[in-house]
């Protein structure tokens, strides 16, 4: 049996009539960069994700960098940022000229924590970036408070954590402002780049729409130095046919995760283990062993797809080497990131498949 470790081609061929459809829809109507589709998604996003408000723009990325000159972070400010996550959560100090700071994760939420926070924060942190790294929510609550004591901004990156909540609470509405993406992997994903910043803060929403769109709220007169980051109304258009099954593609990567939680039994793989505030969105089930390449090899033996997300820890990616870190300065980051291995969890896998991974990986010795 082959188990891929991610499957587009799968998920969106029960949905290839509706979205050329749509298409049509959009070719017709001309509205290619925003226009009345993006419109419809940033309407339906926020009310699904339970936000206040949404801006689309063109890519997660360009979310946190938006996000972070509406905030007005520049340089002489410092932001915390987690030393285990995807690039981009950094560029979002980098690409202002901040400096980033890194914060060790917790060894089973792969997030940052308060406590991890407080051992970097200074007088000249201006804001904290917290990744709710493969759809888990970080423990919100106290890095709220601490954040709050000491005049910090909080941007979420909610990136792969579409619909996840923490205590009751849709991420995306906890912070100051959050970044989603909208990449064709990603638990909602359109058929190319996009990206959205949603908050409760409607001044910073409308700042994030000028600076979008060349910084010009009336045409061609430009108030601010802007940017071309409109969401495109094609990738609305996708995201519009594709939001109606999220919440139902999200259940079964919850069932798929409560499957894996429960049949894998080899005593060797440490388990992300449910918190007590808020169940995953899985984006990724991502597992530890220490033997973790061997473990991906035997596992591409038996035709099942894996990967390693992610394999360095940002603190000694060579584009940070200029910061002076270490290794040895973020254990737990550096840990996992020597021992992780994602396993296949996309909504589209069958209970067959499902059960095929969990025996291949009570088999390894
Ligand atoms: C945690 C995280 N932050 C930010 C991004 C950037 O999003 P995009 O690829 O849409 O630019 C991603 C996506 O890859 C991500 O996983």
């Amino acid at each position: 049996m082959k188990v891929p470790f991610i499957d587009l081609q799968r998920a969106h061929a029960p949905l290839k009539e509706e979205l050329i459809e749509a298409f049509s829809r959009t070719i017709d109507h001309g509205g290619y960069c925003l226009g009345p589709d993006v419109d419809a998604f940033e309407a339906g996003f926020a009310e699904e994700q339970h936000v206040a408000g949404c801006v689309g723009v063109g890519s997660g990325t360009e979310a946190l960098h938006l996000i972070a000159l509406a905030m007005g972070v520049g340089p002489g400010d410092e932001v915390v940022v987690p030393a285990f996550t995807f690039i981009a959560s950094a560029w979002f100090a980098q690409y202002v000229g901040a400096k980033v700071v890194f914060a060790d994760v917790d060894s089973n939420t792969f997030t940052v924590t308060r406590g991890s926070i407080e051992k970097v924060v200074t007088d000249k942190t201006k804001a904290i970036v917290v990744t709710h790294l493969f759809g888990q929510a970080a423990d919100m609550e106290p890095i709220m408070a601490f954040a709050m004591e000491r005049g910090i901004k909080v941007v979420e990156d909610a990136a792969q954590a579409h619909l996840a909540q923490y205590k009751g609470r849709y991420v995306g509405d906890i912070g100051d402002a959050a970044a989603f993406s909208f990449y064709p992997t990603k638990n909602l994903g359109g058929l190319g780049e996009g990206g959205a910043v949603t908050s409760r803060d409607s001044a910073l929403l409308e700042q994030i729409r000028i600076l979008r769109a060349h910084g010009s709220k009336e045409r061609y007169l430009n108030h601010f130095v802007g940017y071309n980051n409109r969401m495109e109304g094609l990738q609305a258009a996708a995201l519009n046919v594709k939001l109606p099954h999220l919440r139902g593609k999200t259940a079964r990567r919850q069932r798929i995760a409560r499957g894996y939680l429960g049949g894998i039994s080899n005593k060797d793989i440490q388990l992300p283990m449910p918190t007590r505030y808020g169940e995953s969105v899985y984006h990724m089930f991502t597992i530890r062993h220490p033997e973790r390449d061997r473990l991906k090899a035997y596992l591409a033996e038996q035709g099942i797809g894996s990967d390693i997300v992610y394999p360095y820890p940002l603190h000694l990616q060579p584009c940070f080497s200029f910061l002076g870190y270490r290794e040895g300065d973020f254990p737990v980051a550096e840990e996992v990131a020597k021992t992780c291995l994602s396993l296949p969890i996309v909504p589209e896998l069958t209970d067959e498949e499902i059960d095929y991974v969990i025996k291949a990986l009570n088999a390894f010795a």
